[in-house]
């Protein structure tokens, strides 16, 4: 995919921009990308942030990876090609969200290291904040929400993350959740505490 055949294309620029639209939201924009194993709480920890902001009348929006799997992904699997596009394209639309002044918050597995520092890549210094949402396997495995885990160790489900294939661990997170072992509410304060120290909620 990485074959560019949009040619003759020429950027329109806005007479909006992000700054304009930050101003009038009260807040800044960013990406809360949130990455762990599958039911490590990321869709979970998501939501909770975003009912948060929602009440101090931020504009914000999930995107969540099974969600996303139903449409705009919904011709990827699960072999690591296939999440390598997963995690662009999310990369590409999350940009797009930071132009349109919103906080986004991804929540995708996203278990290549270089897929998420691509996504980091493109965007400003300082508006990917990565999130890691640390859940051992055992215990993501004993919660098994979806049943998935108990299908992959069954051998259902080829590639399943954790089981048969690879997450790499953030090394340099803006911050890492326990959300194996803490409150949802705790966890979710954690992140707006952060955003307000770096400037993107006003403190
Ligand atoms: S990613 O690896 O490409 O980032 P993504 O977050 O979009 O994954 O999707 C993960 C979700 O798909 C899991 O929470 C789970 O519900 C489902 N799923 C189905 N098959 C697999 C698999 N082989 N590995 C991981 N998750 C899977």
């Amino acid at each position: 995919m990485s074959d560019k055949k949009s040619t003759n294309v020429v950027w329109h620029q806005a007479t909006i921009d992000r700054q304009m639209r930050e101003t009038m939201n009260g807040h800044k924009s960013a990406i809360l990308w949130f990455t762990g194993l599958s039911g490590s709480g990321k869709s979970t920890l998501a939501h909770a942030v975003e009912d948060k902001l929602h009440k101090m009348k931020c504009r914000t929006f999930v995107l969540d990876g099974d969600n996303i799997r139903h449409g705009l992904c919904s011709d990827l699997g699960f072999s690591d090609e296939d999440r390598v596009e997963n995690i662009r394209r999310i990369g590409e639309v999350s940009k797009l969200f930071i132009e349109s002044g919103v906080i986004a918050m991804t929540a995708f597995i996203s278990p290549f290291r270089a897929d998420r520092e691509r996504v980091r890549g493109l965007v400003m210094h300082g508006d990917f904040i990565e999130i890691y949402c640390k859940a051992s396997l055992e215990v993501c495995e004993q919660r098994d929400v979806k049943g998935l885990y108990k299908k992959a160790r069954a051998g259902e489900i080829k590639a399943f993350t954790g089981i048969t294939s690879p997450y790499e661990a953030p090394e340099n997170p803006e911050i890492i959740v326990e959300t194996g072992a803490d409150s949802l509410d705790k966890c979710a304060d954690q992140v707006l505490d952060l955003l307000r120290a770096r400037g993107i909620l006003k403190s």
